[in-house]
């Protein structure tokens, strides 16, 4: 079967398209507008390979992605292309209402024109599978139960509340128009190819380059963490079996505060890498600024997907983050390529008054 993936040259696309043709073999049209967060390095290793069929390109484009859809054929559309980055949300929405909202309900609009079309026996096999965060829900106190499917909306940011619209439109075009489609809300990803402007490739690079390691606030908010890799295998796992019309919660059975995930990272370089600038690299943590309205705790019951569909998964916190720090400290060529001109103006814009004001 065909796939069509949107924002697979991103970190979890990426991953995802990497994971689907070795796991699966079959075709993946990739759907990416290349802004900043894509880059066609992450899939270097299928240049040649027939199975993966790039373009460029912009979700909002309807008449594109039709076109796309009518020539390829896919049986799902895995939908991953958005703007990520809540840090990015508070200095600029705009772009994150343009992509998450009015890109999604482009997208839904030209998967119903094509599934519309389709003989019947394609049309109840078609998925619609909508990529999404455990951010939706919000904010959890420290002895409140973990978000489960039926937990209340209620997003507190920028980038948060144009997920949230995407997840409510994408749940209306089921009951409305009956278009197959099922959720994924995960927690935080981690692992190979993520932007070092997220939490733990950020402290990697700061870290093994000798520059201080801000942490938001007093560095007590707590995150679940997932292998990317286990998020893959989720999403594959929800698009064989999963329900259409259901959303799936997905997370890592790792909740951590985010103080003991930097210093967990700075005991493996300590380890793995003893040659930095600044060792123990701890030294490096510096409190900073606290990012307006941090959402406190999040934190995943993932009991629906493993009872259902039999997922759980396969790397626990200890592995999953030897194995990132390892691909990071082996892969300076990548990190070169991403933290050029446009990554610098990012870093300037969000750390200078924090760092200057704490
Ligand atoms: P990312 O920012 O690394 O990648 C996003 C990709 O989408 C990029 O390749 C970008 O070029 C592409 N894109 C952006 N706007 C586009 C447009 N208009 N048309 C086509 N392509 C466009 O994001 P990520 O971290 O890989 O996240 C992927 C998805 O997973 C997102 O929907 C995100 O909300 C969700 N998610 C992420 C996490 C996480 O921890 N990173 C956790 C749960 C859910
Ligand atoms: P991030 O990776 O941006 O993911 P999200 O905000 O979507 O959870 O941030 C993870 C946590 O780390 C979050 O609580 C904010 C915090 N954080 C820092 O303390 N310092 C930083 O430089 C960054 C980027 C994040």
């Amino acid at each position: 079967m065909t796939i069509l993936v949107t924002g697979g040259a991103g970190f979890i696309g990426a991953n995802f398209v990497l994971d689907w043709v070795q796991a699966e073999g079959t075709p993946v049209v990739n759907l990416d507008l290349l802004t900043y967060a894509g880059n066609l390095r992450n899939l270097a290793s299928l240049d040649g390979d027939p199975r993966h069929i790039f373009v460029r390109g912009d979700i909002g484009d309807f008449d594109r992605v039709l076109g796309l859809l009518q020539e390829h054929r896919p049986q799902a559309i895995v939908h991953f292309a958005a703007e990520s980055h809540v840090d990015r949300s508070i200095h600029g929405p705009e772009d994150f209402i343009k992509t998450n909202i009015v890109g999604s309900f482009r997208l839904l609009e030209a998967a119903r024109a094509y599934w519309g079309d389709l003989p019947q026996g394609e049309r109840d096999n078609f998925r619609f599978l909508h990529v999404s965060t455990d951010e939706v829900y919000g904010s959890l106190g420290p002895y409140e139960p973990a978000f489960h499917e039926s937990s209340p909306y209620a997003p507190n940011s920028p980038y948060s509340a144009s997920k949230a619209a995407s997840d409510h439109l994408v749940r209306a075009y089921f009951h409305t128009y009956g278009l197959p489609v099922v959720t994924t809300n995960c927690s935080n990803n981690y692992g190979p190819y993520q932007f070092p402007e997220k939490l733990i490739p950020l402290m990697i690079l700061n870290a093994i380059s000798g520059k201080p390691l801000p942490v938001y606030g007093d560095g007590l908010n707590v995150r679940d963490w997932l292998y990317v890799g286990d998020h893959c295998s989720a999403i594959r796992r929800v698009l064989a079996a999963g329900r259409p019309g259901e959303t799936y919660n997905i997370g890592g059975y790792s909740e951590k505060i985010n103080l003991d995930v930097v210093k967990t990272l700075c005991a493996l370089l300590d380890e793995l890498h003893p040659q930095s600038p600044r060792t123990p690299h701890a030294e490096l943590i510096s409190f900073v600024d606290d990012r307006p309205g941090h959402d406190r705790r999040y934190a995943i019951d993932a009991r629906k997907v493993e009872d259902e569909l039999s997922w759980r998964p396969a790397e626990t916190f200890e592995s999953g983050m030897r194995q990132t720090v390892q691909w990071y400290l082996d892969n300076r060529p990548w990190i070169e390529d991403v933290t050029s001109g446009e990554y610098r103006k990012w870093i300037d814009e969000n750390y200078s008054q924090r760092m200057a004001a704490s």
